[in-house]
């Protein structure tokens, strides 16, 4: 089977005040479609770094990303995007809800950047807050809601256009431990449900163990984290 997602010998530096500092320096990545991958490392590693290389979101210094073996950096400007737009939802640590629109309406924002908004559009928004718990919340303003339905919100809104992969970077790190357990829950429900990939960048190691494969990003490079691999 061909990879989703796969990345060779990927480079990132920044240039900053005269020096360079380089983050990844070599990140030899694979993620099967439908399949699920945590990325754990210490705090400044690289982990944002690169799901934001994954997501189309920044550009590699050298290497190569490729999507289903095409590689991402050759391909035509709207290739980019449109695996930026179609190909990947986002989950990021702040949830970034837009703060006058209800629940239902931020699921519905992205979906209006592709085309018109319809009512299956509508039904299934409803639908994935039900799945995570929301269904009556989502006339709800995201100032009315608690941090952890924000976040559930924020979850749903990353399925809505029915990506290939979720790429989540530390979705649940400002919520307590009990409440980022159950979300992980819905999470992992909503991949399997949805037959979405999931990419999750995660200091909880109960959270990375869920995963299929569990990656540290160490001195800019991926090593498998053997004792973070879950049974399967
Ligand atoms: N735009 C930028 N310009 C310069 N340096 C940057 C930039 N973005 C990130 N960096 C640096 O790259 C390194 C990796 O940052 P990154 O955000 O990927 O780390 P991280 O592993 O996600 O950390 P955390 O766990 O704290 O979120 C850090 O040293 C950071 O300061
Ligand atoms: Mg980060």
């Amino acid at each position: 089977m061909g990879y989703l997602l796969e990345t060779n010998g990927l480079c990132k530096h920044y240039h900053r005040a005269g020096s360079t500092v380089e983050v990844l320096r070599g990140v030899d990545f694979r993620l099967e479609p439908g399949g699920t991958a945590a990325i754990v490392g210490r705090s400044g590693s690289g982990k944002s770094t690169l799901l934001n290389i994954l997501g189309g979101l920044d550009l590699p210094s050298a290497g190569r990303v490729l999507v289903d073996g095409a590689p991402l950096e050759t391909a035509r400007r709207r290739e980019r995007e449109h695996w930026r737009a179609r190909g990947v939802g986002f989950v990021f640590q702040f949830h970034f809800l837009l703060p006058d629109f209800t629940a239902l309406e931020n699921l519905l924002v992205p979906v209006g950047g592709l085309g018109p908004v319809g009512p299956a559009d509508r039904r299934r928004a409803l639908t994935l807050l039900e799945a995570m718990g929301l269904g009556d919340r989502a006339g709800h303003l995201p100032g009315e809601l608690s941090g952890g339905e924000q976040q559930r919100v924020a979850v749903a809104r990353a399925f809505m256009n029915r990506p290939r992969v979720v790429l989540a970077d530390e979705p649940f790190g400002n919520l307590d431990r009990e409440i980022g357990e159950r979300l992980g829950d819905l999470l992992f429900t909503l991949h399997r449900q949805e037959d979405v990939a999931l990419v999750l960048v995660t200091h909880d190691p109960a959270l990375a163990a869920r995963a299929q494969a569990c990656w540290r990003l160490e001195q800019g490079v991926l090593v498998a984290d053997a004792q973070e691999v879950a049974p399967t």
